[in-house]
């Protein structure tokens, strides 16, 4: 493990005060570019989903980062991928929470019927930061009464303290940065 989670490393690029002054922004871009270092992501993930949780409904991919894992990792298990959307991109009735960004302000959707009341869901995105996205849509499964397995993103900044804020629903990242 110790090898492939050095590789993912590698192909995370840190871009300082990007997108504004005093935020390190962790460019997975070489990771998507390097076949192997995308398998490895989606190997390491499939591998820890399927020995924690013997059912698992749907993996809901988190706009639009999180649309990268999402259904790759749902194909992998063999199940459907629903999508958390940036407000106003889905068609019918919706379900929505508004939530404060790392930078700015902004607001997540689901079409109501995107899940069944008592499903279980494994929610994923790119990155953990604040928590606040991920706790949005953590909101979301709420409105629609599904349960929340895990939250599951590739990389958390653990100094943002974003797994505190997600509490009592866990955590399972791949990288961990301070
Ligand atoms: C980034 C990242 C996570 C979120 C993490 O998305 O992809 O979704 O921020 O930050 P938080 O934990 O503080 O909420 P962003 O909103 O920049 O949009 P994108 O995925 O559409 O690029
Ligand atoms: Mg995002």
């Amino acid at each position: 493990l110790g090898a492939r989670r050095r590789l993912l490393e590698e192909r995370v690029r840190p871009f300082p005060d990007f997108p504004c002054p005093g935020v390190l922004f962790r460019d997975i871009t070489p990771l998507l570019k390097d076949p192997i270092a995308f398998r490895t992501v989606v190997d390491l993930l499939e591998a820890h989903l399927k020995a924690r949780y013997p059912q698992i409904d749907f993996i809901a991919g988190l706009d639009s980062r999180g649309f990268l894992f999402g259904p790759v990792l749902a194909q992998r298990l063999g199940i459907g991928c629903v999508l958390i959307r940036k407000k106003g991109k889905l068609p019918g009735p919706t379900e929505s929470v508004s939530y404060a960004l790392e930078y700015g302000q902004a607001e997540l959707e689901i079409q109501s019927d995107a899940v069944e009341p008592g499903e279980k869901v494994v929610l994923i995105d790119d990155l953990l930061a604040t928590g606040g996205t991920m706790c949005a849509a953590c909101e979301l499964m709420k409105k629609l009464k599904a349960e929340v397995l895990e939250c599951v993103v590739v990389i958390e900044l653990k100094s943002l303290k974003g797994a505190e804020k997600l509490k009592p629903f866990p955590v399972y990242s791949l990288l961990q940065y301070d």
